[in-house]
């Protein structure tokens, strides 16, 4: 992606940007030694956590883990694109950015987007004009929606016929061709396309920032399929949507909770009667990527499901694919509906207050999670909670290491009546959740070895790279990390300007990206001048070892066997 906008550009704009201003315009910073810091926007929280640092032009959560430069700050805070972030801080600065053709994300998903407008607005227009439309209104309102509410969520309608939308936005084949890709027309065996979408009431499908990405449509009888949604397209991936994330976060400054519910008409009916923080899935499980979306703009989840057996084995679906997000900053909570009920009759019949209360019930995780698990067992009996330590141990092993874990743990011995050291003798240990993500992100180990600290120093001081002397053979080295710290130090040969920041950026989207962010923010207890000997010493050492390395294999080698180039490199060393 940062290949469209030059690289040297984004190097010079990281200089010239300062994050505290982009940060303090936003969130308000107070001083705090050399740091600034506030209250964290990525989460819930009464003392600050956040600090923001000026030498290193990043910023970096102690509390949710959040962290990233000027421009991740946009995207995460404002929820820019990388080129509109890029935009946006060029223009705070005036430079002009290079390519602005390249600076729509991919022309080809703009396009998507833009379509994708266009025809939810049809829709709408349709529900508006369309001589049918009556039975349409008819059914809204028959479901109890006001005009305010059709609104807020920009329902539309269908027309009855196959090819209304072909005919409207199909003129030209390239046209016809983004209607197909962006998931709006089907076709039979004998290759004859329509529109996908006819004689239905519309939901377009928001993402988080707004933009439609795909629909829902409804039958007004009772037509199978009930509903039918957009398939996947390049902008719409259903594991990843839910539906009303937008609206949710549109209607509340701050969310403090959201409600997961399983329909379109449950989110929709709950906002007509004034519960504004609920979501759906789009007809999927609840996903871990469903997860990480929600808990960015909430502390606290809770899932509402049907009191039945569907709704129960959903719920646990739910909880499973949650085990890897226990813990942290957030909660996670359960509540059933009587059988036969939805969110939508419930706030129906009932109203708003009695479905919060039922929400202010819920059952947190853990309880959930072993009344779950107890009910398959006979708790009474010593072999029935050996059974439930047995079936309890693979789920836990997907909990990351830490107090929740350790938590459930101690929980899940108290109810087997035995200890948790005994119980640990046979829980197979997890790889902690650090050394799992540290052997992803890099090559580097985790003890602080020399190359590491290299990098580290390099990274949080690049003006110490003057300092370094010869380090053209140390690529050879066989040593975990040994290729960043070339390739840090060749671009800072390069552009021996750059900062921590820009740095930074370079790696975006690279593997190693997470763990340099991780590196910028491990804290040195020296200074750039006590740290400048400790980082040429390391490079002067793996220079003088790699250089020791190739003498050997060359002395190695036979006479004979050795090129004019490698016989003048014995020579000169
Ligand atoms: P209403 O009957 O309009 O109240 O629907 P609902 O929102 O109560 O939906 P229901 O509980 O029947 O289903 C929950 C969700 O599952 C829906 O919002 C859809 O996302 C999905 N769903 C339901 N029926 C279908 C279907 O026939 N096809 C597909 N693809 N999804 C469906
Ligand atoms: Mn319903």
């Amino acid at each position: 992606m940062a290949g469209q906008i030059p690289t040297q550009f984004i190097d010079d704009l990281l200089t010239r940007v300062d994050i505290v201003d982009v940060i303090d315009a936003r969130v308000p910073l107070k001083k705090a030694g050399k740091n600034l810091h506030a209250c964290c926007p990525f989460h819930n929280e009464k003392t600050p956590s956040f600090t923001v640092s000026p030498d290193k032009q990043f910023y970096h959560c102690f509390g949710c883990g959040a962290h990233g430069t000027a421009i991740g700050f946009l995207m995460e805070y404002d929820q820019m694109s990388f080129p509109e972030a890029i935009q946006e801080l060029a223009d705070q600065v005036g430079m002009s950015v290079p390519t602005t053709k390249s600076l729509s994300p991919a022309p080809a998903t703009q396009n998507l987007y833009d379509l994708l407008d266009k025809v939810s607005q049809y829709y709408v227009h349709q529900l508006q004009t369309h001589p049918q439309r009556e039975v349409f209104v008819d059914y809204l309102k028959q479901r109890g929606l006001s005009a305010a509410t059709i609104e807020k969520f920009d329902i539309g309608m269908a027309p009855d016929g196959w090819d209304n939308v072909l005919r409207t936005f199909g003129t030209t084949d390239l046209a016809r061709k983004q209607l197909n890709e962006a998931g709006l027309l089907s076709s039979n065996d004998k290759g004859r396309t329509y529109d996908r979408f006819r004689n239905r009431i519309m939901f377009p499908i928001r993402d988080r920032r707004g933009r439609v990405i795909g629909f829902g449509g409804r039958v007004l009888d009772d037509g199978t399929p009930k509903y039918l949604n957009s398939p996947e397209t390049a902008v719409f991936h259903k594991g990843h949507e839910l539906y009303g994330l937008f609206q949710a976060r549109k209607a509340n400054r701050k969310l403090e909770r959201i409600v997961i519910v399983e329909g379109y008409m449950d989110v929709i009916a709950l906002a007509e009667h004034g519960v504004t923080n609920a979501v759906a899935t789009l007809g999927t499980a609840t996903t871990p990527d469903h997860l990480r979306l929600v808990l960015r703009s909430t502390p606290e989840v809770v899932f509402c499901f049907d009191g039945d057996r569907a709704g129960r084995e959903a719920a646990w679906r739910a909880a499973e694919n949650a085990l890897p997000l226990l813990g942290g900053n957030h909660q996670l909570k359960f509540m059933f509906l009587a059988e036969g009920e939805d969110p939508d009759s419930l706030v129906r019949e009932q109203g708003a207050a009695a479905f919060n209360t039922l929400v202010e019930q819920a059952k947190n995780y853990s309880d959930f999670f072993f009344d779950t698990l107890e009910s398959q067992v006979d708790i009474a009996s010593m072999d029935g909670r050996a059974r439930l330590v047995e079936i309890a141990k693979p789920y836990l092993r997907h909990v990351p290491a830490g107090v929740y874990r350790d938590m459930l743990e101690q929980r899940l011995a108290e109810k087997a009546q035995t200890n948790v050291a005994l119980l640990n003798k046979h829980l197979d240990r997890p790889i902690t959740v650090e050394h799992k993500t540290k052997q992803k992100a890099g090559s580097i180990s985790t003890a602080t070895s020399p190359v590491r600290m290299a990098i580290t120093i390099l990274l949080q001081h690049p003006v110490l790279y003057t300092a370094v002397g010869e380090f053209d053979k140390i690529a050879t080295l066989d040593r975990p990390g040994i290729k960043i710290l070339s390739t840090m130090l060749e671009t800072l040969q390069l552009n021996p300007h750059l900062n921590t920041a820009a740095l930074l950026e370079r790696s975006r989207g690279s593997e190693h990206s997470e763990h340099l962010q991780r590196l910028v923010q491990e804290s040195l207890p020296l200074t750039a001048e006590q740290l400048k000997p400790e980082l040429v010493g390391i490079v002067q050492q793996l220079q003088q070892q790699a250089t020791e390395q190739r003498k050997a294999y060359l002395e190695q080698k036979h006479p004979s066997q050795l090129t004019d180039e490698e016989k003048e490199e014995i020579r000169n060393n």
